[in-house]
């Protein structure tokens, strides 16, 4: 018999390369300017990883201070699940190298790839193990360092994207506990797959000499398409939870989006009619770092104490796949 548990959130952690590169900087490289970039995406720097550094390496310090932040030591995590897009290798994946670091033994660990959802496609699944008893503690991680499959010759997507990492641990907890996950939302369509792909490295079309000089291993994407459908994947991701789980949108505390586009940020929070003062935004500092958005927002809210124990707080996210989800929880 299965015996149903609570889980919560018990520790958020984040790690940003050292390296900025700001919309100035842009300017010296491509056909573009820093007003361009400030009015059409609200973005004004993002963070570059160093040479040496792979996802594993961002992974690794945002995951510490996850677990520290829990009160937990690294022994004490009994799955790991990473989501990228931008993994070490395809293989081994960027989770098992991540066990190997933080000196974690036989605990499951593995790669989710749900674009930039994939923070809240791997918490739903962390959450799962825990409900069911099956895990105690999981490790959630999204990372990614874009700035390695960005062409940085097209300026319609070179501006958009950053590096960085953010963890959650998803604890087991006491059915009188304050602090709980919720529910979640996930979603896909695979109909609008083309519009964000990295086309060449797979078994569609194998790494080559043409595929390298195409382009072929960097981010394609029809932006004007996928504005429209994150403003309304997100916005029908939160009103399924808030509906499902009978809360008008003015008893959340906080809502943290994807931040892919601050026009697309505030277009949803006037659609859900909230107070932008209640939107978490991050991204002129970061820019759109994929998975790792969400907990990165997340980490930096609860260490200003934005975020309080026992706030309501609603994450939406949509991506490559496409993508879109949403989870609610009180932390
Ligand atoms: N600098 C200057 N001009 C530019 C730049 C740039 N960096 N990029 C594009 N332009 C030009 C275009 O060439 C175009 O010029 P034209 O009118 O002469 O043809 C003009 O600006 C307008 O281009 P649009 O694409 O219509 O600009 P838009 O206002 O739609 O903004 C953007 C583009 C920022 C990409 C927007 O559509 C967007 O944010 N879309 C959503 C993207 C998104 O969410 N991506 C994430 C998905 S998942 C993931 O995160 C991996």
């Amino acid at each position: 018999m299965i015996e149903i548990y609570d889980a919560r959130i018990s520790g958020t952690g984040k790690y940003v390369p050292k390296e900025v590169l700001n919309n100035y900087d842009l300017e010296k490289r491509l056909d573009t300017t820093d007003e361009w970039i400030r009015t059409r995406t609200g973005m004004s720097e993002r963070r570059i990883a160093a040479k040496n550094e792979a996802s594993s390496d961002l992974a690794y310090e945002a995951a510490k201070k996850a677990i520290e932040a829990a009160g937990l030591k690294p022994r004490d995590i009994d799955m790991i699940i990473v989501g990228t897009i931008s993994p070490d290798h395809f293989f081994p994946s960027t989770a098992c190298i991540l066990q190997k670091k933080l000196g974690v033994k036989t605990c499951p660990a593995f790669d989710l790839s749900a674009g930039c959802t994939g923070f809240i496609y791997a918490a739903s699944i962390g959450q799962q193990f825990v409900v069911t008893g099956k895990a105690k503690n999981v490790l959630v991680v999204g990372v990614e360092i874009l700035s390695r499959i960005t062409n940085w010759e097209d300026r319609n997507t070179a501006v958009l994207f950053g590096d960085g990492a953010g963890a959650v641990v998803i604890s087991r907890t006491e059915p009188t506990s304050v602090s709980r996950i919720v529910d979640f939302d996930l979603s896909a369509d695979g109909t609008f797959g083309e519009l964000l792909i990295m086309p060449a490295g797979g078994s569609r079309m194998p790494a080559c000499v043409q595929s390298v000089k195409e382009n072929k291993h960097t981010l394609y994407m029809e932006g004007n398409k996928i504005f429209k459908l994150a403003v309304r994947s997100m916005q029908e991701s939160a009103e399924k939870l808030l509906q499902r789980n009978r809360l008008d949108v003015k008893s959340i505390n906080w809502l943290i989006t994807h931040q892919a586009n601050y026009r697309i940020i505030e277009t949803l929070g006037k659609k859900l009619n909230i107070d932008m003062d209640k939107v978490i935004v991050t991204i002129e500092k970061y820019a759109n770092t994929s998975s790792s958005t969400v907990p990165i927002a997340l980490d930096e809210s609860v260490r200003s104490g934005k975020i309080r124990r026992g706030d309501i707080v609603l994450l939406v996210a949509f991506g490559a796949g496409l993508t879109s989800g949403g989870m609610l929880f009180r932390y």
